[in-house]
């Protein structure tokens, strides 16, 4: 049930926004936890550059993840990041503890940033279809800074 609010964004679009919205938090929220997962398992020659980078990573997602709910609530939405909803609708790879070198975490978490790179670079589009160019710079504001991550990730694979 959306708060009524004095924004002059129609209620149709703002439901619209604001599941965008929870879709996207969820897949930060999935991404925050498997960056910790990374930073915290990860192992080989290279371990405290591997940890510290991740580290670094997950703090630009965690921030990002409280700029997006907020922006949802700010649209008279609630959020939803209950470890339940997150493991029913995120569509992120699962994580996995079996293999902890260094080269297949990073594989692997450049896969899953990648992908949630691109959801949010198709929600820009989406956010400003209806009409919330707000919404749009924040999924790009978003979407540029998970790129950079990318590319600093990207730039560890042999
Ligand atoms: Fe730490």
């Amino acid at each position: 049930m959306l708060r009524s609010t004095r924004i002059d964004l129609s209620a149709e679009n703002r439901t619209a926004l604001t599941a965008l919205l929870n879709q996207e938090l969820v897949l930060m929220t999935d991404l925050y936890l498997q960056t910790k997962l990374s930073h915290w398992n990860v192992q080989g020659p290279h371990f405290i550059a591997y940890h510290q980078l991740f580290d670094e990573i997950a703090s630009h997602v965690l921030e990002a993840v409280d700029m997006i709910a907020e922006r949802a609530t700010t649209l008279g939405a609630a959020v939803d990041t209950c470890a339940q909803t997150i493991s029913n609708t995120t569509t992120l790879a699962p994580w996995t503890a079996s293999d902890r070198r260094d080269q297949v975490i990073i594989h692997r978490l450049a896969d899953v940033i990648g992908d949630v790179a691109n959801s949010m670079r198709r929600a820009i589009d989406e956010a400003a279809a209806l009409g919330d160019a707000d919404t749009a710079d924040l999924f790009t504001e978003v979407s540029r800074q998970l790129d950079k991550d990318l590319w600093f990730v990207e730039s560890h694979v042999n």
